[in-house]
């Protein structure tokens, strides 16, 4: 069975929270796509030409932790904007939108571009605020020292290249369903795509 969810939306909405609580429930493989503009954003602050470190990427480079800084983040959205880049990264994600046994993917142009025929579509969002304030709590424990509105113009910023980059830009598929998840504990959001899912599952049974 092939079965995909595209999980997209700015910048510390709750994509990858619901992502992961969607996969574990339904035993399907999860792929965090922003790790990978991440870790071809790490190689290029360590010296190599992005499309080349987009290439050439391999599964130590996704060791999750030391990329969830905002420096990293900052770099992850300029590379994203190279075409090469993105295309440098298709065919993996691809492959693993339609393996066998299901898989969920988060990022911001996967039910757009990556997998287009997804069963399910999600558009997560929060208002800024919500977002930054989730963000600025994530990353103060796990021990770094960063101010609310440091984490917000990060947020803002990487929205706004995201969104007005002429490949694969941040926007909602016109299937999309929407998840404002601003007023939304985590519980909730995710019920919300357990739901969606399931009944996309049943009807297709
Ligand atoms: O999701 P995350 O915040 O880890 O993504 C980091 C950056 O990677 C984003 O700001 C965006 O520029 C880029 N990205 C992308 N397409 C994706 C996933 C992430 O352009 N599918």
């Amino acid at each position: 069975m092939t079965f995909t969810i595209a999980i997209d939306g700015p910048a510390a909405a709750g994509k990858g929270t619901v992502a992961k609580r969607v996969a574990a429930h339904f035993g399907f493989a999860h792929l965090d796509t922003g790790l990978l503009y991440r870790a071809t954003g790490r190689r290029m602050l360590d010296g190599l030409e992005p499309v080349e470190a987009a290439r050439g990427l391999g599964a130590a480079d996704l060791e999750a932790d030391a990329l969830r800084t905002p420096e990293v983040a900052q770099a992850a959205s300029r590379v994203a904007a190279l075409p090469e880049v993105r295309a440098a990264l298709v065919d993996f994600q691809r492959a693993f939108a339609r393996r066998a046994g299901g898989a969920v993917l988060d990022g911001r142009d996967i039910g757009t571009v990556i997998c287009p025929e997804a069963e399910v579509k999600l558009y997560v969002t929060a208002t800024d605020d919500v977002r930054a304030a989730r963000r600025h709590a994530e990353l103060c424990a796990k021990g770094m020292d960063l101010t609310l509105e440091e984490v917000l113009s990060d947020l803002q910023q990487r929205d706004a290249r995201d969104s007005a980059r002429a490949t694969a830009p941040l926007k909602a598929a016109e299937d999309a369903v929407l998840l404002d998840t601003s007023e939304m504990s985590i519980e909730q959001a995710v019920a919300v795509a357990l739901r969606v899912t399931a009944e996309r599952l049943a009807g297709q049974g």
